[in-house]
């Protein structure tokens, strides 16, 4: 009997999860120098504050624009505002690598009989490009955007619109997530949650609780017995 048993279909976060949003600054070390590691978190901490704080406005904009924002704030706190680094930036964030375990997890999943797809705070062009870039559409059942909801994580009608989307029950989902609250929220949702806690963070203090804390995607079709 796997660990996580009755699930049918697995779901997973995008940014962080799937694909390594800090290659972006890594990459752009020639510039940014030690303080590459300081940018990344700061970009991605701003990008994440300007999901929630629109959604609790009702002021929605789209994924691309809340990284470009993100991005200017993050450039000028370390007075480094540059146009041709903003472009820079924002064009590596179109290219961003997957995990190196991720094509195989997916592989092994869809092996096992288990539907996967993605539930991503991204557009619909910035996760095809992530999804084309490191050859995965044919392993993937559904990328699945909020933008079709228009609305952020974690607002529970994203969690339901992905359920709407692949004809399932939340207890049939398995849905992982290196963001912990994504990851709290799924399960305060309903879903199995899984958090793949590659950081090495500290639990959050959130409503939900995930099933299962794992290091890697490796980890995860031996959990669900695929
Ligand atoms: C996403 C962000 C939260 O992909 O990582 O939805």
């Amino acid at each position: 009997m796997p660990q996580l048993a009755g699930i049918r279909a697995c779901v997973f976060d995008a940014y962080g999860t799937l694909f390594d949003f800090a290659s972006a600054a890594a990459s752009c070390r020639d510039v940014l120098g030690e303080r590459a590691p300081a940018f990344s978190a700061l970009w991605r901490d701003k990008q994440l504050q300007y999901t929630w704080l629109r959604s609790l406005g009702r002021q929605h904009a789209d994924f691309w624009q809340v990284t470009g924002d993100a991005l200017d704030h993050a450039l000028e706190t370390l007075g480094l505002a540059d146009p041709a680094l903003r472009e820079r930036l924002m064009g590596l964030y179109l290219t961003l690598a997957c995990f190196p375990e991720v094509p195989e997890a997916l592989r092994r999943l869809r092996a096992g009989g288990f539907r996967t797809a993605i539930l991503s705070n991204g557009t619909p062009a910035m996760l095809n490009a992530a999804v084309e870039g490191n050859g995965l559409r044919d392993l993937l059942d559904a990328v699945v955007s909020i933008e079709e909801v228009g609305v952020y994580k974690t607002d529970p009608r994203v969690y339901q619109h992905a359920l709407n989307r692949l004809g399932v029950r939340a207890e049939e989902v398995s849905f992982q997530s290196s963001n912990a609250w994504d990851a709290h929220a799924a399960s305060a949702f309903g879903m199995r949650a899984v958090w793949c806690n590659r950081y090495g963070q500290k639990p959050e203090r959130l409503p939900g609780k995930p099933d299962h804390e794992i290091r890697t995607l490796a980890e995860l079709p031996p959990l669900l017995g695929a």
